[in-house]
């Protein structure tokens, strides 16, 4: 059973992606699309080079019709942030750009799975699924995984524990209304809440820092690339791999917390060979819940504006 995988998208994140994955799973034939012809010429010329190290791959450049026996399509493909933009500020352009994709996709016979991570990745990953008409769980957005790791990362600074002990998810859109389930948080098995130093404030503190963290990047090397490619390595190498895993993810809601509209948001979720086998409802405080449901809102009010 060969392992196949368009990309769709080869900028920084795409690239990176490209090159974490070879390096982490077996990949058969890794084909990369991207409007710029030259850029997935050069890739492959470069990545071929590091496929004597890990197992052979097959890397060449392509079109959108080589979905057509692939186990995966991951799109990055779409304006990234510029510093001061917001990701809803790319929604325009970045609807355009995903139209143009899915529809040669789909025409191509492809039958896999999208993986998506252009931003507003909630929005994006919604419209992948409504313009290919795929079943809902063969369609994942890479969600709040970014910023979940990102809140281990400043969780684990702040309370000098390993970051792999940090137990704390950010939820909801990957985006301003991102929020914390810092009231079920637990380090190694203790309430965060119980931590000296943690109050309110301070947590106000790192979610604003979490939340501001893609930005901060951005100012200072103009793109974020290294996280979120991991990200997408971890979902694409899960389901090459049929392996199960959790992470928080833009997943289908089909009313968990109470929301009622039809769309994809940031939950834990389990996705194994077949895509996404499990929407996970984690347990949220009122204070959470409300939260919650003014992101979905939120991003039910941004699906309603656009135009397919
Ligand atoms: C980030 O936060 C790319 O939106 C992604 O870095």
């Amino acid at each position: 059973m060969t392992k196949k995988i368009l990309l769709v998208g080869d900028g920084a994140v795409g690239s990176t992606f490209a090159n974490d994955l070879l390096q982490h799973t077996k990949v058969d034939e890794l084909v990369i699309a991207d409007v710029v012809k030259k850029r997935p010429v050069g890739d492959a010329m470069d990545l071929e080079d590091i496929t004597p190290l890990v197992g052979g791959c097959n890397v060449h450049p392509g079109e959108y019709a080589d979905a057509q026996d692939a186990d995966v399509v991951v799109i990055t493909a779409g304006v990234p942030r510029k510093p001061g933009e917001t990701r809803l500020d790319l929604v325009n352009k970045n609807v355009g750009i995903l139209k143009s994709i899915i529809q040669p996709v789909v025409d191509s016979g492809f039958q896999g799975i999208f993986v998506v991570s252009a931003n507003p990745v909630d929005i994006l990953t919604t419209l992948t699924q409504k313009l290919s008409g795929f079943p809902k769980n063969k369609v994942i957005g890479t969600g709040t995984s970014l910023d979940s790791a990102r809140l281990q990362v400043e969780l684990a600074k702040k309370l000098q524990v390993p970051v792999t002990e940090v137990n704390s998810l950010v939820l909801g859109e990957h985006g301003d209304t991102s929020f914390e389930n810092f009231d079920e948080s637990t380090i190694s098995g203790k309430a965060l809440r119980d931590f000296s130093g943690i109050n309110d404030q301070v947590l106000a503190e790192i979610e604003q820092d979490v939340r501001q963290k893609g930005g901060a990047i951005i100012e200072h090397k103009g793109a974020t690339f290294y996280g979120i490619a991991m990200m997408l390595t971890q979902i694409v190498s899960a389901i090459l791999e049929n392996r199960a895993i959790v992470l928080p993810l833009s997943a289908p809601i089909n009313g968990e917390y109470g929301i009622k509209h039809d769309l994809y948001l940031g939950t834990p979720t389990v996705i194994n060979g077949a895509g996404i086998n499990q929407v996970l409802e984690t347990k949220l405080s009122d204070a959470e819940l409300k939260k919650m449901r003014n992101s979905a809102e939120k991003m039910q009010e941004v699906l309603a504006a656009i135009d397919l």
